[in-house]
């Protein structure tokens, strides 16, 4: 059986404060790596800060269980904030193997009556404040042995009702960190995703856009516990994928995978030729042909 050591892993984590981030944060903590607990304690939809210091409460509970850590208050949508967060790092631990942009916000509602500026603020928080962070960290996790990124997207940027602002916000991350897998590929630094599902005080401000038996599900099944494994596995050297997408919920765990279809090629393609072999176009049949960033290992950082 597998021991993953994480001694030598510095990782800096988002949104460490409260509900999923904060279980990356204990798991890896536990398992010897050194946390920064970012988190600046929003509201939920993030127009303002609450009072208390989640960050600080998480990194003295992880202190006090004899772990590695220490809290940041920055705010992941400012340039400083990002460059606290890994100066943070560099200054108390000496070096920086991985970051998890886990930091969220949401509130739901329909597309057309969410105001502009609310799209933007979850542009920020989800899309922005991933990029700054894994800008101002890049440098370090190239000097790293493993350098690693695991973004937070969410299955609401499949689709979901009255999450427009939120879930397009996260479509906008699972872009980036396609690309930026793309990115890291010269230097070793492997960037994926996780889509999580967990009874959060986030799952709870979802709710109108959710069923009561899937709240009733979340509430009772999900937990954050339910997740940190993947992340943690994401942001070890034995990880060594990249460009990937792994929803998580309450003990499952499977790929989103993204295939071409087989489709059709006809160069005297007219508009009757794509109604009448609509059917061929769509067919995700065994030659479909999966939308991969690397096909095989990629090479040690440098
Ligand atoms: N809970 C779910 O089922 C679910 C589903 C899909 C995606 N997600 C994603 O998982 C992540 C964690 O969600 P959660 O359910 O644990 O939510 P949560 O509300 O419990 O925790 C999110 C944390 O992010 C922090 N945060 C928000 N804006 C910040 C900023 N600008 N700077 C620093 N910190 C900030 C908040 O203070 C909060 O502590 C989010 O990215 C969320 O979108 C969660």
């Amino acid at each position: 059986m597998t021991t993953l050591d994480f001694s030598d892993r510095v990782v800096v984590i988002t949104g460490a404060g409260r509900g999923i981030g904060r279980a990356h944060a204990e798991l890896l903590a536990s398992r010897g790596a050194a946390v920064v607990v970012g988190d600046l304690g929003a509201t939920i939809d993030g127009s303002g800060v609450e009072e208390g210091d989640p960050a600080r409460e998480v990194a003295e509970a992880i202190t006090a269980a004899g772990g590695r850590a220490v809290p940041c208050n920055a705010d992941i949508t400012t340039e400083e904030g990002a460059h606290a967060l890994v100066d943070i790092a560099l200054s108390e631990f000496g070096q920086l193997d991985a970051v998890i942009n886990n930091a969220g916000i949401v509130r739901t509602a329909r597309f057309d009556e969410v105001p502009y500026e609310e799209y933007q603020r979850h542009l920020d928080v989800h899309y922005f404040g991933p990029l700054r962070l894994c800008r101002a960290a890049w440098p370090h996790l190239i000097k790293s042995p493993a350098g690693r990124v695991v973004n937070t997207i969410s299955q609401a940027m499949l689709g979901n009702p009255d999450m427009s602002h939120y879930g397009g916000s996260k479509g906008a991350l699972f872009g980036l960190t396609r690309n930026l897998a793309v990115e890291g590929l010269a230097s070793g630094v492997l960037v994926n995703a996780l889509a999580p599902g967990a009874g959060t005080r986030m799952a709870e401000a979802s709710a109108d856009s959710l069923s009561p038996e899937v709240m009733e599900y979340m509430r009772t099944q999900l937990r954050p516990e339910h997740v940190a494994p993947v992340a943690a596995y994401l942001v070890h050297p034995a990880c060594t994928v990249t460009g990937e997408v792994f929803n998580v919920a309450g003990g499952i765990v499977n790929r989103l995978a993204l295939v071409n279809t087989a489709g059709i090629h006809d160069p005297a393609l007219t508009v009757d030729t794509v109604a009448d072999r609509f059917d061929e176009i769509m067919a995700i049949s065994a030659d479909a042909i999966p939308q991969v960033v690397a096909p095989a290992e990629v090479p040690a950082s440098s």
